[in-house]
């Protein structure tokens, strides 16, 4: 009943999560000062790149959107999603989809982030924009920049840069491999400014409850070393490259003990439900049917989505997208560091 290999879902969810941000000096045509935002990632980030290609990893129907934007946008959420909110703290307009057709500016930057991309090419390959696609675009993207507005300006307005990852399973060398190629390559066009944070506890969200087929609501344990090892080998990659990269800077930020606290105890973070999803089928509705256009036409949907701390099987609310993007933007140093957003984002250099 769910097409979607237990794989394949963990590959989705590990995918790096990356944010370069730039600096914008103030130029022709750019008189006000801003720094761009430039995303790449899976679901967690993608603003609806997806609904432009050819892929059954959608979020462009009914009841996705149905709070905030009260339309489907292609988002996996009832409403906005963590660079929305990133955007909104910068200053920003919402970040337009690489793939939404239109004359781009880019100087805002740009969102590159496809559901279901991993870090790895063979990773749904055929049915996402894969990351060294999206590495691609970024390219496509300096160049578009360079012509117009020269090649001073363009490295100005690349001059910072901003990220942040999330792997795990067999793969952790290569898929950390492939993810430390991409910042080089990034870092390589002037990227300075990245931001990132840790994999959730995937084992435990309501999808992964409801592949643990042993015991009904047990977490699906067979996963967490991976991710804990992620978890713990990323920030050591990110602290070699800090010596090894000339003015790299990052912000890492705490995502996954943020979510399980959330989880485990929804009412002390205001929500009422942290275990099952708001909608979706099945127990804890972990069935990955929201919408009822992923071959299960039968779902269920809450009431009120604010309650709850996933929206469907494998993703978020608002409200918690939310509440962790604050962190992210200006988290102690206990949760984010060596830097949170903010500091990258006000920064001088
Ligand atoms: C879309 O993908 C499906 C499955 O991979 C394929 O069968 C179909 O031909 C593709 N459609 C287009 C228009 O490329
Ligand atoms: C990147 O991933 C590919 C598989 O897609 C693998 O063959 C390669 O070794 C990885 N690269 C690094 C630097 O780990
Ligand atoms: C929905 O839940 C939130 C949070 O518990 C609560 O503040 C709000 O009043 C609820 N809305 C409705 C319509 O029940």
């Amino acid at each position: 009943m769910v097409n979607v290999s237990f794989q394949i879902l963990v590959f989705a969810l590990c995918t790096t999560l990356l944010i370069v941000r730039t600096q914008s000096q103030g130029h022709i045509g750019l008189s006000k000062k801003h720094v761009p935002l430039f995303i790449f990632g899976d679901s967690i980030y993608d603003a609806g790149n997806n609904n432009y290609i050819n892929t059954t990893v959608m979020a462009n129907y009914w009841p996705y959107g149905e709070t905030f934007f009260k339309y489907p946008t292609g988002r996996f959420s009832d409403g906005r999603i963590i660079p929305d909110f990133i955007a909104e703290y910068a200053k920003l307009p919402f970040i337009l989809p690489f793939l939404q057709p239109g004359n781009h500016e880019f100087t805002y930057g740009v969102n590159f982030a496809s559901a279901g991309a991993g870090a790895l090419v063979e990773t749904r390959q055929g049915m996402v924009i894969d990351l060294h696609t999206q590495l691609s675009y970024f390219e496509s993207v300096t160049k578009s920049l360079r012509r117009k507005l020269g090649d001073e300006e363009a490295k100005a307005l690349l001059s910072r840069a901003h990220a942040s990852i999330l792997l795990s399973e067999e793969f952790v060398g290569m898929v950390v491999g492939n993810i430390t190629a991409v910042i080089k390559e990034v870092y390589k066009k002037g990227g300075r400014n990245f931001g990132f944070f840790s994999i959730w506890p995937i084992a435990c969200i309501p999808f992964g409850r409801v592949l643990e087929r042993r015991k009904t609501g047990a977490c699906l344990d067979e996963i967490t070393p991976y991710v804990t090892l992620h978890n713990k080998a990323f920030p050591k990659v990110l602290e070699s490259l800090q010596n090894e990269l000339d003015g790299f800077r990052y912000s890492f930020s705490e995502f996954h003990d943020f979510l399980k606290e959330r989880m485990d105890h929804p009412s002390k973070y205001g929500f009422e439900e942290g275990k099952v999803a708001c909608c979706g089928s099945g127990p804890y509705r972990g069935f990955f049917s929201c919408g009822g256009k992923r071959g299960v036409a039968e779902y269920e949907l809450c009431d009120n989505v604010t309650e709850y701390v996933f929206f469907d099987s494998a993703h978020a609310t608002e409200r918690l997208y939310r509440q962790f993007a604050k962190q992210f933007w200006a988290g102690p140093a206990y949760s984010t560091a060596p830097y949170n957003l903010k500091a990258l984002f006000e920064s001088k250099y």
